[in-house]
């Protein structure tokens, strides 16, 4: 039975709906060990009828049985591995892949068999040898002749061996030497009981085969045979599949690899707009816990404050009272350990040897001042004792120490029980110094309650002071907790303030200005990702022929595809890389003036940073990727081909 069999094969082109038939009727078969020449008039159609042979035109009439089977009904799929396992292809104008060595340009033929890599090189470094380029393996196209490129050419067309060899004026941009040289090898070929067609307008290199078709008018009008075909046996050809993923990343790679300054100043392009973003949001954690460090060291976190009323009116705080019912309602909410009573003053007059100075607050003491917060002397807890406020203590004496263990009077107006204003005064002993920023003064609230009682008055509680155990989380919840407490009319009467829930708001405005910024350099993310579409779409645009080469070698549409996607995935992965490095190195040399300036790294990138910058990176190169990918994908292979 005859390998392949031509029927009535139609071909025409259409140029603005206008037919130009080409092929007008082929019927002709070939068989195995013959050396076809075709012959024909320039613009005859001999390269269309080849493409149709060697399944890269599925758009015609007519049937191609290989071994007595159509290609006519089978997918781009079966085109593929057609292309794959049966032709090799042998062009005038080489197609040799300009960026891999020649020894890879064979390879990439086997890079869809079983054979192993190692297998795979010595077979290709075998056909080079072969076609007597064994010492050039390691050269690219570029370093060689035109009679060298054409043999590294047949040297892949015959790596995956194919049943078939097309051979489309192979010798047309040959000398006569370096011609017979090919012809030579073709025969060869043919001899091993390989099909083999080679077109050309020469009479001496059809003269050499074992049978001159010639085409005259899209049909065949002379076929004659010169000598008898070779009866060998074909080896039976390897086994091939499509290229593997990771096949496809490695080629990229190499192509990136070959490309490598371009692609540098991409890759560092497109990593400004994640350097940025990163460094936005380490900045923004070094913030927020600057922030929290300064707060938790002058107050305790574990301590909030909370009154049945709204704090924002600081006269009516005096009004306020917690009733024992209201202290017990607090106390019962889960998470807090302890609660203290606590009452208020304002504009405290203290007088000592003919001096006065005047506190803006009084808080009787209480557990959101820390041990730490009391630079010299103790805290009130006495009866009759008092601490001061550095500021207030200074107005009284220089020397502040001084202070400590001295008498001192203290002077205010309370708010009595029957509303009115009620002066009070007291002589106290100074108990020790605070290095509280503000103005403020405290005795305990048993002393203060004595005042009171002294002045026939009974003290208000006007705020309780809670004590929350476990971490910050749950003195927000615990907080939360207190805050939904509701009275008997259904309505929520506490207020809770304190270090937590100052650090809380000003957590959230740095989040904001953190997410503001971070979104403004998101901007230069766009830009990045409108940079990978363009570099793509030119990669895609110069490496058309490319493209066209390796599905003529059988790579399928898919592999086109992954080929960029992962050209995309690694320029993605570098810059990210790149840009990690960058901001890595940048918070090592700002923490270091950072430490020594304000005793804290204000640049923070957590892991969880590095994977969202990496994560995004990614997300933006292979969204940038699907247009350009899929046109490639796309393409034509006898359009990619003739492309310059
Ligand atoms: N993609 C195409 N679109 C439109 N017309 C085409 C296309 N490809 C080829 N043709 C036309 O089809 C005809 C046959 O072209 P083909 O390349 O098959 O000729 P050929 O016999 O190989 O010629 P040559 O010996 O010069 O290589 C020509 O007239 C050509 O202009
Ligand atoms: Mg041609």
């Amino acid at each position: 039975m005859d390998i392949l069999e031509l029927n009535d094969i139609h071909k025409s082109y259409y140029i603005n709906d206008k037919e130009f038939k080409v092929l007008k009727g082929i019927d002709i078969s070939f068989n195995q060990g013959e050396f076809v020449s075709l012959l024909g008039e320039s613009g005859g159609g001999k390269s269309t009828l080849m493409n149709i042979v060697g399944g890269l035109d599925s758009n015609y009439q007519g049937d191609v049985l290989l071994n007595g089977s159509s290609l006519k009904h089978d997918t781009d799929k079966q085109l593929d591995e057609y292309r794959r396992k049966t032709i090799g292809f042998i062009f005038q104008n080489f197609n040799l892949i300009g960026h891999m060595t020649i020894l890879d340009n064979v390879r990439v033929a086997l890079e869809m068999s079983n054979l192993s890599h190692a297998e795979q090189n010595k077979r290709s470094e075998g056909l080079l040898k072969r076609v007597g380029l064994g010492e050039h393996i390691h050269k690219h196209p570029n370093q060689l002749s035109g009679g060298q490129k054409q043999r590294v050419a047949i040297a892949r067309a015959l790596a995956s061996e194919p049943d078939i060899i097309i051979a489309d004026e192979p010798t047309g941009a040959l000398d006569a030497q370096n011609t017979d040289e090919i012809l030579k090898l073709l025969d060869e070929i043919a001899s091993e009981g390989k099909l083999v067609i080679t077109v050309t307008h020469s009479d001496k290199v059809a003269a050499y085969g074992t049978r001159v078709v010639h085409m005259a008018n899209g049909k065949i009008d002379s076929d004659k045979q010169l000598r008898e075909p070779y009866k060998t046996e074909p080896s039976s050809g390897m086994s091939l599949r499509p290229l593997r993923m990771y096949q496809a990343f490695l080629m990229a790679f190499q192509q990136m690899m070959y490309n490598i300054k371009r692609n540098s100043l991409v890759m560092i392009g497109s990593s400004i707009g994640l350097f940025s973003v990163i460094i936005m949001l380490g900045l923004g954690s070094g913030i927020k816990g600057y922030i929290n460090e300064q707060i938790y060291s002058q107050v305790n976190p574990n301590s909030v404050q909370v009154l049945n009323g709204d704090p924002d009116n600081t006269t009516d705080i005096l009004k306020y009272d917690m009733s024992s019912k209201d202290i017990d309602k607090v106390k019962s909410v889960k998470g807090v350990k302890s609660v203290e009573k606590g009452a208020m003053e304002l504009s405290v007059q203290l007088n000592y040897n003919k001096k006065t100075s005047v506190a803006q607050d009084f808080n009787t003491y209480n557990s959101t001042l820390l041990d730490k917060n009391i630079s010299k002397g103790k805290k009130p807890n006495k009866l009759n004792t008092i601490m001061l406020s550095e500021g207030v203590a200074k107005k009284l004496n220089s020397r502040t120490k001084d202070l400590i263990g001295k008498k001192i009077r203290m002077t205010f107006t309370a708010i009595g029980n029957d509303g009115k204003q009620v002066p009070m005064s007291k002589e106290l002993t100074v108990s020790g110094i605070s290095n509280i920023d503000y103005s403020l003064i405290s005795t305990s609230y048993d002393t203060l309650k004595k005042i009171y009682s002294s002045n026939n008055q009974k003290i208000k509680t006007n705020f309780i002071t809670v004590n929350i155990s476990g971490g910050v989380s749950n003195v927000k919840a615990t907080q939360k907790r207190i805050e939904d407490l509701k009275n008997s009319n259904g309505k929520k009467n506490f207020t809770v303030t304190g270090a937590n829930a100052e650090v809380s708001t000003l957590n959230t405005y740095v989040n904001l200005a953190v997410n503001v910024l971070a979104s403004i350099s998101g901007i230069s993310l766009l830009v990045s990702a409108i940079m990978i579409i363009v570099v793509l779409s030119i990669s895609v645009s110069e490496r058309t022929k490319e493209i066209g080469i390796l599905r003529a070698l059988g790579v399928t549409k898919g592999n086109i595809r992954e080929l960029f996607f992962s050209e995309a995935i690694l320029l993605g992965l570098c810059s990210s890389l790149f840009s990690i490095i960058i901001a890595g190195l940048l918070e090592f040399l700002i923490n270091n003036i950072s430490n020594q300036a304000i005793k804290y790294p204000i640049i923070q990138i957590s892991p969880l940073n590095i994977v969202f910058i990496i994560f995004v990176s990614l997300f933006i190169n292979i969204l940038a990727a699907i247009i350009p990918s899929e046109r490639a994908s796309k393409l034509d292979p006898v359009d990619s081909l003739s492309a310059e």
